[in-house]
């Protein structure tokens, strides 16, 4: 039996989730039932209603009964600081040190991509974003908070073992799925000191791993080159913040947010699996969000558990609704989040 915990969240997660849950239903049913699912409540509403975020032992409860997590999107209006979303999502990521982020961008049909003359072989890499700190450590302060002369700083922790574990992700990953080619993207001409731990790390990693070629490129020129050339990407590693900026670049490659999954892997423990995108308030419980990206980011769940088969029929059914045109305003169909729900349900 394997067990997942479901956390739609706030907003078009809960929308998206309820979509996923519907596919991998169908797959629950063709596989004999090995599948067993808990819906956890965390959110905005809760978190307003009880003060709540994560609930006292969320962390233990999660490593001891669950074998991965399927998780929606956080962010509601009514909490403007996004308090609760830094004490849910950012504080698992942290919390059952989930390192790796892995964002596959894969084209899956040329229609939904926004560029001239580019077809599915054109965008298949993948984004392995370090998901422990860089940026996201909250780490800083403020000094003389309103007056004239006030001062914040925001500092970014790059620590060694860090850096060093998840380049060596980024070529094992590469190793796993027979890719010969890692970019890691950086702004070591401006940030030295971050620059310098992340270039010594990748030289002494690939020196490792012979049969794997690197290359580096500054970040402002990978975005370029992500629109200009994507077919030049195999694997690109990077740190947090720009992992988090170039993959929303790299999903519009893909048809745009609804398209895009990714997994949060602690390869030690449980994982959480996510679309890449928000809880998108405007379109939040109008049968109009694109469920796409959570029903493939549940057939990554599906393939880090051992059901390798059951994520290929997922993939599956999706393409074949993305070739009949079964799909949602945002990638040019006229059908609503349940139905495309029901199609690739169906499909199974
Ligand atoms: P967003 O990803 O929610 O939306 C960005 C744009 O993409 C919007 O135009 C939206 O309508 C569109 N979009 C996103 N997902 C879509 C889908 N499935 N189908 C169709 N269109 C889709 O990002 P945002 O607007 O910057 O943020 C909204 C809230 O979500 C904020 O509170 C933010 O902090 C939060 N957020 C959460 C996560 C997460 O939980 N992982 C990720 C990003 C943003
Ligand atoms: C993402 C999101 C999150 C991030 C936010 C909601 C904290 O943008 O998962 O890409 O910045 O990592
Ligand atoms: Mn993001």
């Amino acid at each position: 039996m394997k067990r997942i915990a479901v956390i739609p969240g706030d907003g078009i997660g809960v929308d998206v989730t309820r979509e996923a849950m519907k596919v991998l239903g169908r797959v629950n049913e063709t596989l004999g039932r090995k599948l067993e699912f808990t819906e956890l409540d965390w959110g905005a509403e809760k978190y307003l209603r009880e003060g709540i975020t994560l609930p006292p032992g969320a962390f233990e409860m999660l490593r001891r009964d669950f074998d991965a997590i399927l998780f929606g999107a956080v962010g509601d209006p009514r909490v403007p600081d996004n308090k609760h979303a830094a004490e849910i999502l950012l504080a698992l990521r942290f919390g059952l040190d989930l390192y790796a982020n892995v964002r596959p961008v894969k084209l899956l049909h040329e229609k939904l991509c926004p560029l001239k003359g580019v077809g599915v072989n054109d965008v298949n890499f993948t984004v392995i974003r370090e998901n422990t700190e860089g940026a996201y450590v909250n780490s800083g302060g403020v000094f003389k908070k309103g007056t004239a002369d006030e001062v914040a700083s925001q500092v970014e922790i790059h620590t060694r073992k860090g850096v060093e574990r998840i380049i060596v992700y980024a070529f094992e990953y590469a190793r796993r799925h027979r890719k010969t080619k890692i970019c890691m993207s950086d702004k070591s001409n401006v940030m030295a000191y971050a620059g310098d731990i992340w270039q010594r790390c990748f030289k002494e990693v690939s020196a490792r791993y012979p049969g794997i070629q690197t290359n580096h490129l500054y970040v402002d020129a990978l975005t370029l080159l992500f629109v200009r050339q994507p077919k030049d990407f195999q694997i690109v590693v990077t740190n947090n913040m720009f992992g988090d900026i170039v993959t929303d670049l790299a999903a519009a490659l893909q048809g745009g947010l609804g398209m895009a999954a990714s997994g949060n892997i602690n390869p030690n423990g449980v994982s959480l699996f996510e679309p890449v995108h928000g809880s998108s308030p405007p379109l939040a419980g109008k049968n109009l969000a694109n469920p796409m990206g959570s029903i493939l980011t549940a057939a990554m769940l599906l393939e880090h558990l051992g059901l390798g088969e059951a994520a290929r029929a997922v993939e599956d059914a999706v393409i074949a609704c993305v070739n009949e045109g079964k799909l949602t305003q945002d990638v040019g169909g006229n059908l609503g989040t349940r139905e495309v729900g029901d199609a690739v349900a169906g499909k199974i």
